[in-house]
């Protein structure tokens, strides 16, 4: 892999974009396109590409059953993977990484393998995707357990007043968005998962907008469980991970079961594997795992704290580039340096969508326009939704330049 950095005067390293760009094929494949639709789906790296295809050109094999050598070679392979993410999170060992199909996978099981019983209490923020709403509604509607959300402040922040008046010890699970995919809005979540702790409840994160963006540290941040997507972090569509502290693991029922989740069965009875496998069942998505420890290798190589910093230095670019429109509205939090690396916006009298398919059509900028999932907040507030731009490792200034510059022209459009 060639170096991704470059000494800047400062004499610190300094990632280089233009040399990242040239790992991403789409941004070679069509060029001209400014892609800015990170929060839904990041771009793939050559070398996460060329990892599946290893696993389908040289060990195409049954994980941990076939003891042939190419199911041994894509058991290693498999195990190196679950390590990778391991590291990456800095979880303590690599049984607490459960791969799922995604960041909404991952709350399901927890949804239906934690042990919640009729008057326990679940907190959530008001700003949830729906993945982390649905499934609380549904337990809520099953067991009859209390489903409680937490008021954010006028200003779209977080509450952490609010939160602890909600808190009591019938409270079992805190779940909470990490970074909000409405605005880039991230929780104060060092605090939370103190002060659930404090109650006696258990924290799970949805990591989906955080993980990919910033450094994430479990055993730091003392969590106890995070779900978060592969396809959001460089890595294959259909992967996701579900991070959990062991002892609770293995304290959780699995939710899908059948073959690779049990060491022996008998007509009548069997017996599990330990976590992770217990919550693994069929055969998975071998080459998709694989090519997401290469994801999170390629991550790793170039920094997390370097990527943070250069999403919120592009999006402090565009919100002040923004700023001078008079029609635009920020939707969400207003300050820029709170919202990491999204923008989500609306102009007075144009619809979001048309103002995403303007982006397109007439200026190649790609982003997402609508509720992104997280209707109740919009449907909460009276807005009908948003143009939503977000940025990850591979965007520049110049795109940043080339998206004000182009909202501003449609902008008139709209007066
Ligand atoms: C904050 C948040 N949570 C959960 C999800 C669901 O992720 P997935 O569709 O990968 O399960 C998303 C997807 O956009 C998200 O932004």
């Amino acid at each position: 892999m060639k170096p991704t950095f470059i000494y800047s005067f400062s004499k610190c390293f300094v990632m280089d974009v233009k040399r990242i760009r040239e790992d991403f094929p789409v941004l070679q494949n069509s060029k001209g396109i400014v892609y800015f639709d990170n929060a839904c789906m990041s771009l793939k790296p050559r070398p996460v590409i060329q990892k599946m295809l290893e696993y389908y050109e040289q060990y195409t094999a049954c994980v941990g059953r076939s003891n042939h050598r190419l199911g041994k070679l894509a058991t290693e392979k498999y195990v190196e993977a679950r390590k990778t993410i391991a590291k990456f999170v800095n979880a303590r060992k690599e049984q607490e990484i459960v791969f799922t199909r995604n960041t909404t996978e991952g709350i399901n099981l927890l949804a239906n393998s934690l042990d919640l019983k009729k008057g326990d209490v679940v907190v959530s923020s008001d700003r949830e995707h729906n993945s982390n709403l649905i499934p609380w509604q549904l337990v809520k509607e099953r067991k009859g357990i209390e489903h409680r959300i937490v008021k954010s402040r006028t200003d779209n922040t977080f509450d952490l007043e609010a939160f602890k008046k909600s808190m009591s010890r019938q409270v079992k699970l805190v779940t909470m968005v990490w970074t909000s995919n409405i605005d880039g809005y991230t929780l104060p979540v060092r605090e939370i998962v103190k002060t659930a702790h404090d109650f006696g409840a258990v924290v799970l994160l949805d990591g989906a907008q955080a993980v990919p963006h910033s450094k994430t540290d479990v055993r730091r941040l003392d969590v106890d469980f995070l779900a978060f997507s592969g396809h959001k972090m460089l890595g294959p569509t259909g992967t996701g991970i579900l991070y959990g502290k062991y002892e609770l693991l293995e304290r959780l029922q699995p939710f899908v079961v059948g073959g690779d989740t049990v060491e022996s069965t008998t007509y009548e009875t069997h017996k599990f594997l330990k976590p992770p496998e217990r919550f693994e069942a069929g055969l998975q998505d071998y080459a998709g795992i694989i090519g997401l420890g290469e994801a999170a290798r390629y991550l790793e190589n170039i920094g997390m704290e370097n990527i943070e910093s250069h999403e919120k230095a592009l999006n402090k670019t565009i919100s002040q580039r923004l700023l001078e429109i008079p029609n635009l509205q920020f939707v969400g939090v207003q300050a820029s340096e709170l919202r990491g690396g999204i923008i989500s916006f609306n102009l007075k009298g144009m619809k979001y969508h048309d103002v995403s398919l303007m982006l397109d059509r007439n200026h190649g900028i790609l982003i997402r326009s609508g509720q992104h999932c997280a209707h109740s907040w919009f449907n909460s507030h009276g807005i009908e939704g948003s143009a939503r731009a977000s940025l990850y490792l591979y965007n520049t200034q110049e795109e940043a330049e080339l998206f004000a510059e182009a909202v501003k022209k449609i902008s008139k459009l709209g007066k």
